[in-house]
């Protein structure tokens, strides 16, 4: 049985906050590693000096295929991160979604198949899932897909490329639903251009760099009326990528190829209010904020039921908010020592 770590591996999107994260776990491992990147919303200056980059688009097969013949035989895993991730700007430009998503993952994939890739793992997302009723429940892997973006339609199109792809026998494939990606690791910080997300531009509020927060909504059916999200610390998250390509290695040298799916997130929600909260406990000092109408595309609750993400491949992930926001502020360099 296999049972050691993918030494060589591609990664698309690698100078996003997943993919520079990956690049240090990976390179800690030991892993040859090959970074592709169209570099648009990417931090070239995050990408360790030692990572060979091809400068491209997973839409281009070619730009795939060079990266994938700088190895000297076909890598261990294919980590496809590369995609845009922005429910509200999905709702303005589905079609570019649909683009870069569905299509970027079909030709990664077709790719993958071609050069005899064994594992291909993609960071789908929880936007795929209908939304429940009832907000205490926790999402598991068999509850329905139903997105209500197209941001989460294109990452489902890329969950049914995965599965499509593992049924010709040759290569497993693992999609890892992520839910709220959040604290730092290795001293790198979550910067988007522009700052879309909860944690960074909080904490950048309240440290007078950003102006102050929008709260998108409170009136949902939730206890203080705000979202509940479920804030996973990268560092299980790229954990979890490493694992699960591991897993997907380990299927296809046994004969049997399968495409899985994981929930990525700890189980708990907390509300955007709670959020702000820890937020100003960690700085000390307060978030300026402003009430807002509801954002496009936000639902009321998203929580992970993350019993296989722990049986199947071990992760306990940091259930402890505060640290996730102290490690998100100390990397914003917000927080002195
Ligand atoms: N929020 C605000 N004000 C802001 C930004 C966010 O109130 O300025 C609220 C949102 O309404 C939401 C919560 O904070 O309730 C979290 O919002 P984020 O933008 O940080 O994250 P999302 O939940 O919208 O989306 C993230 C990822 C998606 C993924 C989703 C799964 O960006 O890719 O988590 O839970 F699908």
């Amino acid at each position: 049985m296999l049972t050691t770590a993918p030494s060589n591996v591609l990664v698309t999107g690698a100078a996003g906050y997943i993919g520079t994260t990956l690049l240090r776990r990976l390179l800690a491992d030991g892993a040859r590693v090959i970074a592709l990147d169209h570099l648009e919303r990417g931090h070239a200056d995050q990408l360790p000096r030692e990572v060979p980059l091809i400068v491209g688009d997973v839409r281009d097969p070619d730009a795939v295929r060079q990266a994938l013949r700088l190895f000297d035989r076909p890598p261990d895993a294919c980590i496809h991160l590369a995609g845009l991730i922005q429910v509200g700007e999905s709702t303005l430009f589905p079609q570019m979604y649909r683009d870069v998503n569905a299509v970027g993952t079909q030709v990664v994939a077709d790719l993958c198949l071609e050069a005899g890739v064994p594992a291909l793992v993609m960071a789908s997302s929880a936007a795929v899932l209908r939304p429940l009723a009832g907000i205490a429940d926790r999402l598991d892997e068999d509850a329905p897909v139903g997105p209500e973006s197209p941001y989460g339609s294109s990452k489902l199109s890329g969950e049914h490329t995965l599965r499509a792809a593992a049924e010709l026998g040759r290569m497993s494939t693992v999609a890892l639903r992520l839910f709220n990606v959040a604290g730092a690791a290795y001293g790198l910080a979550e910067r988007h251009d522009p700052e879309t997300h909860l944690i960074p531009l909080a904490l950048r509020a309240a440290a007078g760099e950003l102006p102050p927060l929008h709260m998108f909504g409170d009136d949902f059916p939730t206890p203080d009326g705000t979202c509940l999200r479920d804030y996973v610390h990268v560092r299980d998250v790229v954990e979890a990528f490493v694992r699960a390509a591991r897993l997907a290695m380990q299927q296809t040298a046994s004969g049997a190829c399968e495409f899985q799916v994981f929930h990525v997130g700890t189980g708990h929600g907390y509300s955007v209010l709670e959020v702000i909260r820890a937020c100003e406990q960690v700085l000390g000092k307060p978030v300026p904020r402003a009430m807002h109408g509801r954002r496009p595309g936000d639902v009321a609750a998203l929580v992970a039921n993350p019993d296989k993400l722990a049986s199947v491949l071990g992760i306990h992930p940091d259930l402890d908010l505060l640290r996730v926001v102290r490690d998100a502020a100390q990397a914003l360099g917000l927080l002195d020592g």
